[in-house]
């Protein structure tokens, strides 16, 4: 049994958090490659190297801090949302942290710790972890742009201390990521632990629809060609046609609106948008691409708009291994009996990616209000606690 240290644990969280701190309550903003995550990858890299791992800071930026031999890998990523709380990603890092740490106090098992870069998408779909798993090419990845048009490539050039190679999977024997739920359901139901089964798949692309720019006072109504009546027509329909082919869980979200040129005296003549969708079924996933692709050109059509797409990216649903979803099964009702239980991820995750390369599981812990993307994220700390010692536990099985 490894013997955690949660006033160390916490601590180090708190610091953490201060790195971007912002807005109201705990919130952070901390996106990939600004300077506050750069410090902050400084300061964790730092916290690695005392608790006696070896840092390797890989090409796009993330960072490991590597136990001799084969070891377990735990971690998640420490970029935030453009607005965010200070849990969703930190929480798994230093969770990590600290159970490497209590467990190179006990003589093993060797546990390495890893911070992905780019989970939150400001280039792509969990970049970072994308990257090393090879789901994305490092060529492709360094052609995203973020919405400023910055490149990846630009962007992981600011990271210091990366190495030129990436580290090798082989030597770790599975991935553990412990994170906040960011969803109701643990919160609602009074429980302390979610035992991830599955992953939700996700696509997410750009489209664009050119219209005519004109003057708002004198373009009549008849024959415009108004792009954000196009966004709002493209929307319901899209509402209507999803009907008969999602389920109460498959999920679609429209972001990233960039209106042209956005003035309240001119007709708009253009609209960028994000159309990101998520469910656990692959073939929903392209049932539901074929009725946007179709609801699209449809409504382009009708008024003469020109439609366009960027590249899509996308991550396939994935299941947990069953082994070391045993073992957290196993921790949770040891530490909580009762008030656990097995459940899917809405949300994605780096595990997704890592899933590809060795065995992964997963672990949530309660967010309060089912809030997060949004500063007042947050969870109680006793939960917070629990779910380290729950981590814990299941290494020590493991090991
Ligand atoms: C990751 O933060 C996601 O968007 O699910
Ligand atoms: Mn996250
Ligand atoms: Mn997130």
């Amino acid at each position: 049994m490894l013997s955690v240290n949660p006033e160390r644990f916490l601590s180090d969280l708190n610091t953490l958090r201060s790195f971007g701190a912002a807005g109201v309550g705990k919130g952070v903003v901390r996106p990939a490659y600004s300077d506050a995550d750069i410090a902050a990858r400084e300061w964790l890299a730092g916290r690695m190297r005392e608790a006696g791992l070896d840092v390797h800071v890989d090409p796009v930026g993330s960072v490991f801090g590597l136990a001799e031999g084969t070891s377990l890998l735990m971690g998640s990523h420490s970029d935030s949302q453009p607005e965010s709380g200070w849990l969703d990603g930190a929480l798994g890092v230093i969770a990590a942290l600290e159970v490497a740490r209590a467990s190179a106090e006990a003589g093993g098992p060797p546990v390495s710790v890893v911070s992905f870069e780019d989970e939150e998408g400001r280039f792509g779909v969990t970049t970072g972890s994308a990257v090393w798993s090879g789901t994305l090419s490092l060529d492709k990845a360094d052609g995203l742009t973020d919405r400023d048009g910055v490149t990846f490539a630009e962007a992981r050039a600011r990271m210091p201390g990366r190495s030129e190679d990436f580290v090798d999977p082989a030597r770790f024997s599975g991935f553990l990521e412990m994170h906040i739920e960011q969803g109701p359901v643990l919160d609602r139901e009074g429980e302390a632990i979610g035992v991830v089964d599955a992953i939700v798949g996700i696509r997410d692309m750009k489209i664009t629809m050119v219209g005519e720019q004109n003057h708002a006072g004198t373009t009549p109504m008849q024959g415009r060609r108004d792009a954000f009546q196009a966004l709002s027509r493209f929307n319901s329909m899209l509402d209507e046609r999803f009907a008969n082919v999602v389920t109460p869980h498959t999920v679609w979200t429209i972001g990233h609106v960039a209106l042209h040129p956005n003035a309240s005296s001119i007709v708009p003549g253009k609209v960028t948008f994000s159309m990101q969708w998520r469910d656990g079924d692959a073939d929903r996933l392209g049932r539901m691409e074929t009725i946007i692709r179709e609801t699209a050109e449809e409504v382009a059509q009708t008024r003469g708009f020109e439609l366009s797409y960027g590249p899509m990216l996308g991550l396939d649903p994935v299941d947990m291994d069953k082994r070391l979803r045993g073992a957290l099964d196993h921790a949770a009702e040891a530490e909580v009996p009762g008030r656990w239980r097995t459940m899917p991820s809405g949300a994605l995750h780096d595990a997704t990616n890592v899933s590809r390369l060795m065995p992964v599981a997963m672990l949530f812990v309660p967010s309060i209000g089912g809030i997060s993307h949004a500063f007042g994220e947050d969870t109680a700390e006793a939960d917070l606690v629990t779910g380290l010692k729950v981590l814990a536990g299941a290494v020590g099985q493991l090991g």
